[in-house]
């Protein structure tokens, strides 16, 4: 299914409205009785404006409590940025989590994210399937932190310390069988909560997936928490993925549900727009986007674009995942 109306992330940086603009207009529009309709329009749906620091929208983001005590964790010196950290309002504060809108601000509608109860399935080819609490979870978990990059497809990024563990130390705890060769993820499914998952034309829930072999390299990585303490809501609590070197939009959030497959799962975006976004999704600046190109990024909170790197700069650790892989459209 191919939808004419534009996701906020797939509008290129240049045709976002500025923020006092945005705000000026959102004011207009809704003494105008017509505000809600804006999560569908373009110009009207994101803003860059939080990284230009024109204006920020700012009371403390609260966090999550779930295994609070456990933060912050020893940090994991093999990964190193090239660049400074996103100041930590930027990165919770600017967010993508169209379960509770298109709109980049959605870090205070997504506070209505229940995280108790909070069970994790653990399914398909795999020893014994099993429901574990997301809390228990992350008790029984090596946590560490980590610094990574975060190149959204939409061409900002971030840079930021996760809390987590490998996603391989779950994949070792759920004994997959050996036909399994993909890991699915999934997110939950709760359209009274989550108020986006109301459009019908989204296939909820979030659905992203990896080979086996990307699942178990040592990047893969399950965040719990961010900036030293547990995540807050709108960055994917309890727990989210982060795989660095594919677009943001591989990094799925607020998982319910990890299941073993023999087959390629069928995926959100590549559901939605397949010519667009593919399943493997690695970040090259060289194959640009059917709309927009993919050379440079705006990393959030500073002025200007810097180069996007291939692999996100992660190809020392993940090209050798992708030998033999060239027929295969590894960067969509
Ligand atoms: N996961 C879910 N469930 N829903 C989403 O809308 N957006 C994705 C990804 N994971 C998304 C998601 C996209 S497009 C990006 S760029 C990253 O989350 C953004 O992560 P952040 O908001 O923590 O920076």
């Amino acid at each position: 299914m191919l939808l004419r109306v534009r996701r906020g992330w797939e509008i290129p940086e240049s045709r976002v409205t500025p923020e006092p603009l945005y705000w000026n207009r959102r004011r207009l529009l809704g003494a105008m009785g017509t505000v809600p309709a804006l999560a569908a329009s373009p110009a009207l749906a994101a803003s860059p404006a939080l990284a230009m620091g024109v204006r920020r929208v700012q009371p403390a983001v609260p966090e999550s409590d779930i295994a609070a005590d456990r933060y912050p964790a020893a940090r994991n010196p093999r990964y190193r940025l090239d660049r400074p950290l996103t100041d930590r309002e930027l990165a919770t504060t600017y967010n993508n989590f169209y379960e509770f809108g298109s709109y980049k601000q959605i870090w205070k509608a997504a506070q209505e994210l229940k995280l108790r109860p909070w069970t994790v399935t653990i399914d398909g080819l795999v020893e014994r399937e099993r429901v574990l609490d997301a809390e228990d979870l992350i008790r029984r978990m090596p946590l560490e932190e980590r610094v990574y990059r975060l190149r959204c497809v939409e061409a900002w990024s971030i840079a930021v310390p996760w809390t987590g563990f490998p996603l391989r130390a779950l994949v070792e705890l759920a004994r997959p069988l050996s036909g399994a060769k993909y890991l699915r993820m999934e997110t939950f499914l709760d359209p009274d909560m989550a108020p986006g998952q109301r459009a019908s034309w989204y296939p909820w829930p979030y659905v992203e997936g990896l080979t086996l072999a990307e699942a178990t390299h040592e990047l893969a990585f399950i965040a719990t928490g961010i900036y030293g303490r547990p995540l807050p809501r709108q960055n994917g609590a309890p727990l989210r993925l982060a795989v660095p070197w594919k677009y943001g939009f591989k990094s799925i959030k607020s998982i319910v549900r990890f299941t073993f497959t023999a087959d390629r799962p069928d995926t959100f975006w590549s559901t939605i727009a397949p010519q667009e976004y593919g399943f493997w999704a690695n970040v090259n600046p060289e194959v640009p986007h059917p709309r927009w190109s993919q050379r440079d990024e705006r990393p959030l909170g500073r002025s200007g674009r810097v180069p996007t790197l291939l692999f996100n700069g992660y190809g020392e650790f993940v090209a050798g995942l992708y030998e033999g892989l060239a027929d295969e459209p590894l960067f969509m």
